[in-house]
Formats: structure tokens, sequence, C-alpha cells
């Protein structure tokens, strides 16, 4: 019998559950259980990828140096503001390992993307959790939650598994309803695929204040998940104090190589963009007219409401999308519910001709 003990927190987890990858008997699946881009990166980013390949004997940059100043560059932001990391996971438990205490609250919104739940139990915070209205994070009901132990709160922008997003006016009441001592961390890992002109991302709220903080991604728009690339953007007291725990080369040579060509292709960024808008409006309106609810999403990917009434279930749908070889995931806490991926158009049409076939079986 080992005689090592995990620190508290780390009893206190369940494992966590990635999105099924294959099915049984089936070559080739259409994934789309994780949010991913079926579009694969930008062939730029590929080929900065190969050429890396010339250099893997040497230690990464740890400084980062190039895709800070590449990310700074598209965005017009401060390239000593910005910290890389080995997916926007590690940037998220990067700012819970730096700013949450045991014992500490931690303010989240039910919906919200597991991680920052995950983290913070892990160092011995507690979880307080707001119920959403309508699907949507409800500002309100966190700022209810607010007590002087309140030291983090975190909300996904937009959010997953909903894909709906709260507005500037209101990610900025969120913020002014918090202590100065409390972080929020706006996790804004889908925020290139948003159209509508009411959303911010929460860099203008960094630039302000002292107190928070946005993560972004390459693993959805670029592409790039398999390399773990993202990026925060930070007040500068807070780029000094996670990076003292920060790991020197916690970002691998490839893909900081892959993720500076990735930003640069603005072009290619832009048709994933506009292909996900159209995709989703089509398949907003198809999927209504079936009869199943399809909560309004922003995002590359969209939560599904199978009507009880008519005997239907996310877990049937589910089994039904198998046998036809499409890998959906099962979200949003209950069985009535389905999380799809926006996939290329002949996987979002085999997915719409499969949901047809299972409401009218
Ligand atoms: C809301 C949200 N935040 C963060 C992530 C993590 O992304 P990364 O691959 O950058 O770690 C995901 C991944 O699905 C996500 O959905």
């Amino acid at each position: 019998m080992s005689k090592l003990e995990p620190v508290s927190g780390v009893l206190k987890l369940a494992p966590y559950k990635q999105g099924q990858s294959q099915i049984d008997g089936v070559s080739n699946p259409i994934k789309l259980s994780s949010n991913e881009s079926s579009h694969g990166p930008s062939p730029r980013a590929l080929e900065a990828y190969q050429d890396a390949a010339a250099t893997l004997n040497r230690y990464p940059d740890g400084s980062q140096y190039e895709l800070r100043h590449a990310i700074a560059e598209v965005h017009n932001l401060d390239a000593d503001k910005i910290i890389c990391g080995n997916g926007s996971d590690e940037l998220i438990q990067l700012m819970v390992r730096t700013y949450v205490r045991p014992g500490d609250q931690a303010l989240l919104s039910e919906n919200g993307f597991i991680m920052s739940n995950i983290h913070c139990v892990a160092q011995g915070a507690e979880l307080v959790i707001a119920p959403e209205k309508d699907y949507r994070v409800d500002v309100d009901a966190l700022l209810e939650r607010v007590t002087e132990k309140t030291r983090f709160c975190t909300i996904a922008n937009p959010n997953n598994p909903t894909g709906t997003f709260i507005s500037g006016s209101e990610l900025r009441r969120l913020h002014a309803g918090l202590p100065e001592s409390c972080l929020l961390l706006i996790d804004d890992a889908y925020a290139e695929y948003v159209w509508d002109e009411s959303y911010e991302d929460g860099s203008s709220l960094v630039e302000e204040f002292e107190n928070v903080v946005m993560t972004r991604t390459f693993s959805k728009i670029y592409g790039l998940p398999s390399l773990r690339i993202g990026w925060a953007y930070c007040p500068e007291s807070v780029v000094r104090s996670a990076g003292r725990i920060r790991t020197p080369f916690n970002t691998n040579g490839p893909a900081l190589a892959a993720a500076k060509a990735a930003i640069k292709d603005v072009e290619f960024t832009a048709r994933i963009k506009d292909h996900n808008k159209v995709s989703l409006i089509h398949i907003r309106e198809a999927v209504g007219a079936m009869g199943i609810e399809i909560i309004p999403s922003q995002t590359n990917f969209y939560l599904m409401k199978f009507p009880e009434s008519q005997g239907k279930s996310g877990s049937d749908a589910a089994a039904f999308l198998q046998s036809r070889g499409i890998i959906p995931r099962p979200a949003g806490g209950s069985d009535q519910y389905l999380r799809i991926s926006v996939g290329l158009d002949q996987e979002n049409q085999a997915v719409l001709s499969a949901l047809a076939d299972y409401m009218r079986a």
C-alpha cells in the first residue's frame, strides 16, 4: 500500500473525460465532439511547423518573443503583456496557481468550462456556482454571490458548451461588481468566431484594470489543438507574478513557429470565420425546423435540446448519429442535450440528414 498521499484538493476530483474520438468498426468517423476545426490549420502554419523540424535539437525561445510580437501586431496589443502557454488550459491553471489560495472562493458560472473548476478545487478553493438564465451567463446571479472571500471569477465568453456570450457592457458590469482583490479571468477561446457587434473580447478591460486577464487559444479557429498553444493578455503585474512559476520552456518550438504563421494569415482565419457563420445560420434553421431546440451559438459548435415530449433524448440521438459514423458530445448536464461541432459542408449535411432521420424514426 502506497504511503504517498495527494494534496486534499486532488482527492476531490474525478478524472477529466475527453470527447470520444473513435467508433468501433468505423475507420473514418466524422469527429465533431471536441470543437476542433475540420478545416485544419493555415497552409502557412503547416509549412512553419515543418521548417521547425530543423531545430528540434535546440530548446525553444523561452521568452516567446516572436509569437508574442506577432499576436501584438495582429491584435494591436502590447507584446509585453502577453504570456503564451501549453494551450490556454495551462494559462488558466497558471492564473489559478498564482492567485487562488486554499479557502478562497472561486466564483463560476453554471455551464462554465470545466477546467477552471478542476484547477480551483486542486488549489483548495471553494467553488461558488451561479445559475445561468436562458443558457447565458447571468451577471446578476454571479454578483449576488460575491463575498469577502471571492478571489477568483471566471467566465468563458462565448461559453462552452452553450455557445452563448454576454455583451461588452455586461462584461463591464460583471467586472465593476467584483472586488479589486478578485481576479476576473475572461476565457475567450472562441472569440474569433463571434460576429455579433455587441461582443467585446477581454483585452480592453485588461488595459484598463489591474485584475483582469484574457485567455485565447490556437486550438479552435487556427486548427492547432495538437500543438498545445494558447496565450493570455495580462496586466504587467500579472505577467511578473505568473512569470515566476511559468516553466521556462512551457511552449515548444514547432508550436511557437506554427502559431506565429497562423495568426499572421488573417485571410485564412477570416474565411474560416465566414464559413462557420454561414454554416451555423443554416444549421440553426434546419435543426429548428425539425423540432429540436438549438441554443443560439456564436462559436464553432451548437448545443441542442431534444424534445422529451416526443420521446427523444440526447443519448438516443448520439447513438443514432454514431450509427451513421458521426461522433457528437454529450453535454449540458442532462440527457436532453447534445453538443456538435460545426464541420465542413459535407459533414454538416451528414449531421442534418441523420438528425432528420432520427426525429422521424
Ligand atoms: C471555453 C474553453 N476554454 C479553454 C479551452 C482549452 O483550450 P486549449 O486547447 O487552448 O487548452 C477550451 C477547449 O475546448 C474551451 O472550450
